[in-house]
């Protein structure tokens, strides 16, 4: 009896992998990308701004047409459904369609569609599944807008986070709250749903974002898990002052001692490499940034990743030393602005995905999945606490993400797409 059930739910997945359709995904992502389409192929759709809402409207647009019911949480995280055959818990999948200020069109998108693509192929296939298949758009998955990112899916895993969310400011003032109650607002035929719904499974679908893939020649990757990341902001206030006249020996300059931090961090960056930290100062605010007065105040970011735990605790600890080392050449601050520990999966569930992807690899002819780690943070972070998480990845060319030119080949979002359908669909027949 159990052996039949198991037959029958790989044979539904087997139809829904070999029902997706790659052209249609591929006008799906064209379609998308025109909401903020930049002339040089990239996208511009930070999280709640106009251009966002107007996909999110477009997203709930071809949901409906598709025959799936749409919902809506506190968060603005956009839920579409095709119904199962019971009440039991649905089986999630999804990803993020906001992007960075200048992003690209598969970043988040990819994982969206390709999950409206499970959808439809499950329709075309005309199988039934026992669980309902949900999609999500989650809101603000790249923080740069509003920090820290992935503030959806953390919000629908501990609903008590959204309050403080809502008092975060982007760089014009406005804060996460107002601009969630708009984008809330531009969605009153969209029934609201409660955050923290439970779940059979979520399992998210995206480019890798970094070379490995491509480096192996190999179109799908089971992802293991995600490296640790810190998020700072450092402070620097010195005395502006005018430029020719001040004396070097008597300035308070705030940029001259904040290229000093910065030197002393990439230093200590350079000499942790063997063990694959990454170091970013993203974010400067210069002021009064003139030309001829003094830096006053300087502001930037840090954005601190690691496998290894322990090896970002010790730059944690070097990062307090070196701000407190400069802090005679200005005043400086620090404020740890987000951390997370290494997420890992759940061993079932990358057996799953192995075979999912192992599937789809083989019928085109492809080399098998490898085993890889996650540079980039997901929503599936926060997911992978709340119910069994997995991740899926297809190559990023030239490793290239977070610019307007990330690439994927058509035929490795193609797979991504079927080992999806496969992975969704087995879940939701159990
Ligand atoms: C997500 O965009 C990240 O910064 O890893
Ligand atoms: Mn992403
Ligand atoms: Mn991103």
């Amino acid at each position: 009896m159990e052996h039949t059930k198991q037959e029958l739910a790989r044979q539904t997945a087997q139809a829904a992998q070999d029902h997706v359709d790659g052209e249609r995904l591929r006008l799906a992502i064209a379609e998308l990308a025109s909401f903020g389409g930049r002339s040089d192929g990239g996208v511009s759709r930070e999280t709640l701004t106009d251009t966002d809402l107007k996909a999110r409207r477009h997203l709930v647009d071809r949901a409906r047409s598709m025959g799936c019911v749409v919902e809506i949480d506190d968060c603005a995280n956009l839920f579409f459904r095709r119904a199962g055959q019971s009440d039991l818990p649905s089986v999630l999948t999804g990803s993020h369609a906001d992007t960075q200020p200048v992003g690209g069109k598969l970043d988040g998108a990819y994982g969206v569609l390709a999950g409206l693509e499970v959808i439809q192929a499950l329709n075309d296939a005309a199988v039934p599944t026992l669980r309902s298949v949900e999609v999500v758009a989650w809101t603000n998955e790249e923080g740069s807008r509003f920090g820290p990112g992935c503030m959806g899916s953390s919000a629908f895993v501990e609903p008590a986070r959204l309050a403080g969310y809502r008092a975060v400011v982007d760089g014009n003032q406005v804060a996460f709250g107002e601009a969630l109650d708009r984008a809330l607002e531009a969605m009153p035929d969209v029934p609201r749903r409660a955050l923290r719904q439970p779940l059979a499974g979520f399992v998210e679908l995206h480019i890798e974002q970094g070379p490995v893939l491509e480096h192996a020649g190999v179109p799908l990757g089971v992802v293991t898990g995600i490296q640790s990341v810190r998020w700072y902001r450092v402070q620097v206030t010195g005395v502006a002052a005018h430029a020719g006249t001040t004396p070097m020996e008597v300035r308070a300059d705030a940029m001259a001692a904040s290229v000093e931090v910065a030197h002393c961090l990439y230093a200590e960056a350079a000499k942790l490499a063997a063990s694959q930290l990454r170091l970013t100062l993203g974010r400067w605010v210069v002021s009064p940034n003139s030309i001829n007065t003094i830096p006053g105040a300087v502001e930037f970011t840090i954005d601190v990743r690691c496998v290894d735990e322990q090896v970002l605790a010790g730059f944690d600890r070097t990062l307090r030393d070196i701000i407190g080392t400069n802090a005679g050449r200005g005043r400086m601050a620090l404020e740890c602005l987000f951390e997370r520990p290494p997420t890992r999966f759940a061993q079932e569930m990358l057996t799953l995905v192995e075979e999912a992807c192992t599937r789809a690899s083989h019928l085109a002819c492809r080399p098998p999945p490898i085993r890889v780690t996650s540079g980039a943070f997901h929503d599936a972070m926060y997911l992978a606490e709340h119910c069994p998480t997995a991740m899926i990845f297809v190559p990023s060319q030239g490793g290239l993400s977070h610019n307007a030119a990330e690439e994927t080949a058509h035929e490795d979002l193609l797979l991504g797409a079927q080992a999806l359908a496969y992975a969704v669909t087995r879940m939701a027949c159990a």
